[in-house]
């Protein structure tokens, strides 16, 4: 590429509408409150006893692990992003489940009250993650997931490491899609706080949402920003407080 070609593409890659409305909505999500643990610790208070909590994918534990208030706490990371990895199991969501369903570490009858899925965030594996959690789940337990709402295509992106789209370095990755698939579940009572990247709840048994008809067969993006509230039943943080304080 010419000189001039790389000047000429590089700005207009800086001024497109594209590029400012992925830099806007980026700025407009980081400014939302309140942040994932807050939401993670109000869940964990309607418990009236000791509480139990995993985090799959954990990085810096100073940004939430930290900052969750349960009785009994674990983490599971392979250190993909972190190199200290200060975690209790360095390992992948799928080895943990594995060694975990087998008793090689903890005991099978563990049960947790909040699991907490931050880990690859990838669909399938997000899905697979929510499948294992739900077997360690306590029946009145919460399943919550960060990253449910992508303010666009970019930061909905596959490959984590490619920067250079409107979202920069932010990523969701496609974790919207299983939350939606699991939204589609009638087993399950879902909601997703429309704070902090989208913070997804799944229930058993708490009212927080009934789920929805699936009208959205190829998981296409465009189809489902045009339809957030409904495909995720964004609800704001008062709002969930209102549903489990009054059932
Ligand atoms: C977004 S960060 C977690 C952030 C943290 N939960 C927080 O709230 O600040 C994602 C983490 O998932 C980890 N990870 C990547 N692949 C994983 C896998 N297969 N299983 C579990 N964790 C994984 C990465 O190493 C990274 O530390």
């Amino acid at each position: 590429m010419t000189m001039i070609n790389y000047i000429k593409y590089g700005f207009r890659w800086t001024i497109h509408s594209k590029t400012k409305d992925g830099i806007r909505k980026s700025k407009i999500e980081i400014a939302k409150n309140p942040k994932r643990f807050e939401i993670i610790n109000f869940l964990l208070e309607q418990f009236k006893r000791e509480t139990t909590y995993l985090e799959i994918g954990v990085r810096n534990p100073n940004h939430n692990f930290n900052k969750i208030n349960a009785d009994s706490k674990h983490s599971v990371d392979p250190g993909v992003e972190f190199k200290s990895n200060p975690v209790d199991f360095q390992l992948t969501s799928d080895a943990f489940f594995e060694a975990l369903s087998t008793g090689k570490i903890l005991t099978s009858d563990t049960r947790f009250d909040v699991i907490f899925i931050d880990g690859l965030h990838l669909a399938a594996q997000v899905d697979l993650d929510i499948s294992n959690a739900f077997k360690f789940l306590k029946p009145d337990g919460f399943v919550v997931l960060h990253d449910c709402n992508p303010p666009t295509e970019w930061h909905a992106r596959e490959d984590y490491y490619f920067n250079m789209t409107p979202a920069k370095g932010y990523w969701n990755g496609t974790t919207w899609k299983a939350f939606v698939k699991w939204r589609s579940n009638s087993e399950v009572q879902s909601c997703c706080i429309d704070t902090d990247w989208g913070i997804g709840i799944l229930s058993k048994t708490a009212a927080i949402g009934g789920s929805i008809e699936g009208s959205n067969p190829f998981f296409e993006y465009d189809i489902f920003a045009n339809d957030r509230k409904k495909y995720l039943n964004l609800i704001d943080f008062d709002q969930l407080k209102d549903k489990l304080l009054s059932s």
